[in-house]
């Protein structure tokens, strides 16, 4: 059998059509303007990461580990020089540096691996001075309840895959290996759909595309080795899926200011028509003040950010892996996340359980982290 047939049987296995994660996202019975088939591979050397503004795949493993030695900048440089070598490999469908199971790479499935650094990463005098400043924890929000087992590493690993299969093997390949050098803190799996488990359509306003390079990806003026990268505040936000079903979808719809059929805004009747939050009905806005999207909305140019929500569900917890890029989480993400916290109908529902926020590696041209260190 071809490889292209096998990975297109395997694909359909899954309930994947074609090869793209878009024709999924179809699926859902939404018009998504990305619904394009998408090449089975992604590149992994660049300016920038994979898996960061490409279109979401629908399985993903983030990893947060801690290094046992922070004070060893080299045993750091070592661990990203073999994962660069295993992802540039694992990404294209070709076995591992030491794989046992070659036949479990050889479908990439869009398998992307981005690697971001934690403050703690930059404790070494030699990499002290390149932290970036925005590279703190978030301040507290009155709504956190955030628990120790979620909280910050000095790593994170985002991989992620349309195939399931092919992100354990590849999250194998990244653990694996480094069990001397790194303390595993927690691995928290998710899955996109393009709607989240409170049924709601999930993900419809982002950043242009043409505003990456303003609004996402460093420029290196603060720190030069930053250049081609970003920031990941990473927020592992638990749903209450009991108090949620109680309430009457008329209430649910309010909460979010968005319909559930199709995540029009309450003034429209398509996802992508824009909410007017001036409108009223008998003296009442449309859309509440305090639903989440007039309160999420940005009030500024500045305050955007790009939205990766992947669904966990471990019975009982059910909740948000929310990943939010931006090139400066202090100015773009805290005052949002500040004003949901002040007032936010769905607080009622979610509770935040966990906050780690991560400089994600610029893309490799040789391997990760070679700015950094160069
Ligand atoms: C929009 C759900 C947490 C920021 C939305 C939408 C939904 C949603 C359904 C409307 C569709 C869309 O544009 O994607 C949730 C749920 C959350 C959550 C269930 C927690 C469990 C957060 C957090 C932030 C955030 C923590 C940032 C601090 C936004 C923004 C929008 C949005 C900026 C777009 C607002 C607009 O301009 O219309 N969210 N969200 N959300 N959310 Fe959330």
């Amino acid at each position: 059998m071809s490889r292209v047939s096998r990975r297109t049987l395997l694909t359909g296995g899954l309930g994947l059509t074609g090869l793209g994660v878009g024709a999924a996202a179809a699926g859902v019975g939404l018009a998504r303007e990305d619904a394009q088939p998408e090449p089975s591979t992604l590149p992994f050397f660049g300016v920038h990461q994979s898996g960061i503004v490409t279109p979401m795949q629908t399985h993903a493993s983030f990893i947060g580990l801690d290094l046992l030695d922070r004070s060893d900048h080299d045993a750091l440089r070592g661990i990203l020089r073999m994962w660069s070598q295993d992802a540039a490999n694992l990404t294209q469908g070709k076995a591992g540096f030491s794989d046992t199971e070659p036949e479990l790479a050889s479908t990439p499935a869009r398998l992307s691996v981005a690697v971001g650094l934690g403050r703690g990463a930059f404790t070494s005098p030699a990499l002290a001075g390149r932290r970036p400043s925005w590279l703190r924890p978030l301040p507290a929000f009155a709504i956190d309840r955030l628990e120790e087992r979620w909280g910050q590493t000095d790593v994170v690993v985002h991989v992620a895959s349309d195939d399931p299969m092919t992100l354990a093997h590849a999250v194998r390949a990244i653990t694996a290996p480094v069990r001397r050098r790194t303390r595993l803190r927690w691995v928290q799996q998710g899955f996109h759909h393009g709607r989240n488990l409170f049924g709601q359509v999930d993900g419809t306003v982002q950043p242009a595309d043409d505003r990456h390079d303003d609004l996402v990806w460093d420029d290196g003026s603060e720190q030069g080795w930053m250049a081609g990268g970003t920031s990941l505040v990473l927020r592992r936000i638990a749903m209450n899926m009991d108090t949620w079903e109680a309430l009457d979808r008329h209430g649910r719809e309010l909460s979010t200011g968005r319909t559930l059929d199709n995540g029009a805004p309450l003034t429209g009747s398509n996802e992508h028509d824009q909410p007017v939050f001036t409108a009223t009905r008998g003296g009442i806005p449309v859309i509440p003040e305090s639903s989440h999207i007039a309160r999420a909305h940005q009030r500024s140019d500045r305050e955007q950010f790009l939205r990766r929500p992947y669904n966990y569900d471990v019975p009982p917890d059910s909740g948000l892996i929310f990943a939010a890029y931006q090139r400066d989480p202090v100015v773009q993400y805290v005052p949002v996340q500040q004003r949901l916290s002040d007032a936010d109908a769905l607080n009622e529902w979610t509770t935040p359980i966990g906050s780690a926020v991560y400089a994600m590696l610029p893309g490799a041209r040789e391997y990760l982290g070679e700015t950094l260190f160069g």
